[in-house]
């Protein structure tokens, strides 16, 4: 399981993320901890405390790629809700940036995708379960990842409306299988939600 955001620095205390709280991926990591599953949470950097064990702490893209790359292999089902940036600063600086009169360029380079990297490698029987954070065509979005990623299931939320996604204690969703079907879920407190997707795809671990 993977929870929060990354953390893109580009010098000791600026860096690029995104509102993500990590309370689905800690909702989704604690049910499933709660149900007897042995879970292995990696947490970019939130403020949540839970019971599950083991947590492992990251910071950036690269540092979640390398650890889920590395416990995947033992894992029978993945569930990616980490929000990964999808750039990072190309360059790092040691010390402070000083503040100057003229604007500030950053070029941006693109992160590994660590779940498409994770379909490339599923083995026979491992179970892949993907997030889409879309503003517009949540569904044709959604399908297109469960093809690029070989997933077997997404679950599409609309992110950047109030009371609902990034930050809140609620979500709403559409969960999208590999074959095409769909289950809707309303709006709902995340800890259910997490209930609900994993009553979901414990049929797909046999
Ligand atoms: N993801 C990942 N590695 C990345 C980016 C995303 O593993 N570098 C995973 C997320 O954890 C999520 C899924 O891919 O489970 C979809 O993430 P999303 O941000 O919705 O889509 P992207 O593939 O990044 O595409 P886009 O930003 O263009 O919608």
């Amino acid at each position: 399981m993977t929870a929060g955001p990354t953390r893109e620095f580009f010098d000791p205390v600026r860096f690029l993320s995104n509102p993500s709280s990590g309370k689905m991926g800690y909702a989704l990591a604690e049910e499933a901890f709660r149900r007897g599953a042995k879970v292995t949470l990696v947490s970019g950097p939130v403020s949540i405390s839970s019971s599950v064990t083991p947590i492992i702490q990251v910071t950036s893209a690269e540092e979640m790629y390398e650890t889920v790359l590395k416990e995947a292999s033992k894992a029978d089902l993945i569930v990616m809700t980490a929000a990964v940036s999808d750039y990072r600063p190309n360059r790092y600086s040691a010390h402070k940036l000083k503040k100057a009169r003229r604007n500030l360029a950053l070029i941006l380079v693109p992160t590994r995708d660590i779940l498409k990297e994770l379909g490339r490698c599923k083995r026979p029987g491992q179970v892949l379960v993907g997030f889409a954070a879309e503003t517009n065509h949540v569904i044709e979005n959604a399908l297109q990842k469960i093809e690029k990623k070989n997933l077997d299931v997404i679950i599409a939320n609309r992110v950047g409306a109030t009371g609902t996604g990034f930050e809140s204690d609620h979500n709403q969703a559409i969960a999208i299988f590999a074959d095409g079907k769909k289950i809707e879920f309303p709006r709902m407190p995340k800890k259910k939600l997490a209930s609900k997707i994993l009553t979901l795809v414990m049929p797909f671990l046999h």
